[in-house]
């Protein structure tokens, strides 16, 4: 017998596998309401667009680092948003953070052969996971400070498994749960240890609890910022990020980066730097998703499904409730009586299972669609048994919903279910943090 390594199988995509709900929610007239994935409905800024279309960089190679306008920009945005300064050469671009996140394990791993294990939040993005299995390495799951999933309890970290980590990813605020990560905090521990801490901030600006928090707050030593153009401007099509930190990191993956050949289209460059010099865009995107965050969160505990408006990101993260034995059983309701297509949690992790996660990407008269939906099918709050009668698991004891249970969110406000709470919540959030951050907020 020999110890040959098993050859590796990609497992079904995870959005792959709502097919059969798709199918369920499709069949309702007026269609599918997706709130699977998080891909941005609202459209970026018009001149955004003029400069994709009308930038006259098609013809030559891009620079694989990004050219000195986009990580100007990238700089200039830290600064005003963080209050931060990085030099431009401990800046590059990424083909959006998605390719970043799988390959990373794969470069550290060459600039680092000792070192095989990545370090990732339990209930999280599983690009973080797939990236280390992609790179041979062992994937190694950081349980959660809190029920919902969210936070990373770091006295869990088995200190052999800190020492031949190549890195650990962070991920605040969070996708799914919302939750917030003392960055911080996370930054010392990290560095006490001398592990890579590559710190995913792509929701930073959908912060609603406080202001938005990079890393890099903490100091670059040891730190790498990740951020993304998707969701902070509706670009997730064209694929555009940065990251940025540790001078020695980041010198290292651009250059072995450089070799792989890649690179950020020019004309993406050129769009990318014109967005990040805007904000105002991305004043208007906060409040919308914090209303539908609001609306869906209230048309939901209306339906006996309760669950709280995150403190970050742009997902509800509903705990399901005791009529239904797992979350698939959920998202397969959602989907037959809402025609509401969402994430079963355990796509998340297997801590994520008692949670469904709903993105609030449709625009606002879709997800009321979903609420009479669910009010047409006799979901209520107020009831033990709702819609879904009988599809109780036997022996499930769990508390019914409408009975006082706090709602997910650890922390995240209550969610509101008359349409002044949601307007005078709104507001007030949008308010408060809701701006740009002076640069002296770091
Ligand atoms: C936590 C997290 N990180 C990274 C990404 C990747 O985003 P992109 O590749 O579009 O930059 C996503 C996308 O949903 C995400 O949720």
């Amino acid at each position: 017998m020999t110890d040959a390594p098993r050859p590796f199988r990609p497992p079904p995509y995870p959005y792959d596998r709502l097919a059969a709900l798709r199918e369920s929610a499709e069949a309702l007239p007026g269609g599918v309401v997706d709130c699977s994935v998080g891909t941005p409905c609202d459209p970026p800024p018009p001149t955004v667009v003029r400069a994709l279309a009308l930038s006259g960089t098609e013809r030559g190679y891009p620079s694989s680092a990004g050219g000195p306008a986009f990580r100007r920009a990238a700089a200039d945005w830290l600064a005003r948003r963080f209050g931060v300064n990085v030099e431009l050469s401990a800046i590059a671009a990424c083909v959006g953070t998605k390719e970043l996140v799988a390959s990373t394990p794969h470069y550290l791993r060459l600039r680092n052969p000792g070192r095989d294990t990545v370090l990732c939040p339990a209930v999280a993005y599983p690009t973080y996971a797939m990236g280390a299995t992609l790179a041979g390495c062992r994937a190694v799951a950081v349980p959660p400070e809190r029920p919902d999933g969210s936070g990373l309890d770091l006295d869990a970290i088995d200190p052999d498994d800190a020492r031949r980590a190549l890195l650990l990813w962070a991920n605040s605020p969070a996708n799914p749960s919302g939750g917030l990560t003392d960055l911080e905090g996370l930054a010392s521990w990290a560095r006490r240890r001398n592990v890579p801490v590559f710190s995913d901030e792509c929701y930073a600006e959908f912060t609603w609890e406080g202001s938005p928090r990079s890393i890099l707050q903490s100091g670059s030593r040891g730190v790498v910022a990740v951020h993304s153009l998707s969701k902070r401007s509706n670009l997730a099509g064209v694929r555009a990020g940065f990251y940025a930190g540790d001078p020695e990191l980041v010198g290292y993956l651009r250059d072995v980066r450089q070799h792989a050949g890649l690179m950020v289209p020019g004309p993406v460059q050129a769009a990318g730097a014109v967005a990040l010099a805007d904000d105002e865009h991305v004043t208007a995107q906060r409040g919308r998703y914090l209303e539908r965050l609001e609306l869906l969160a209230s048309l939901l505990t209306s339906a006996g499904c309760p669950v709280a408006v995150p403190a970050g990101g742009f997902y509800l993260w509903v705990p399901v409730p005791a009529r239904w034995p797992d979350a698939w059983a959920m998202a397969a309701a959602l989907a037959a009586d809402g025609g509401m297509l969402v994430s079963p949690g355990d796509l998340y992790g297997e801590g994520g299972r008692e949670h469904v996660r709903v993105a609030v990407v449709q625009p606002d008269e879709r997800l009321r669609l979903v609420g009479e939906r669910l009010a047409a099918a006799g979901w209520k709050g107020d009831d033990r048994q709702v819609a879904g009668e009988g599809r109780q698991a036997p022996g499930d004891d769990r508390q019914a919903p409408g009975d006082g249970r706090q709602a997910a969110g650890g922390g995240g406000l209550e969610a509101r279910d008359d349409a002044m709470g949601i307007e005078s919540a709104t507001a007030a959030r949008a308010a408060g943090g809701g701006g740009v951050a002076s640069p002296s907020a770091g």
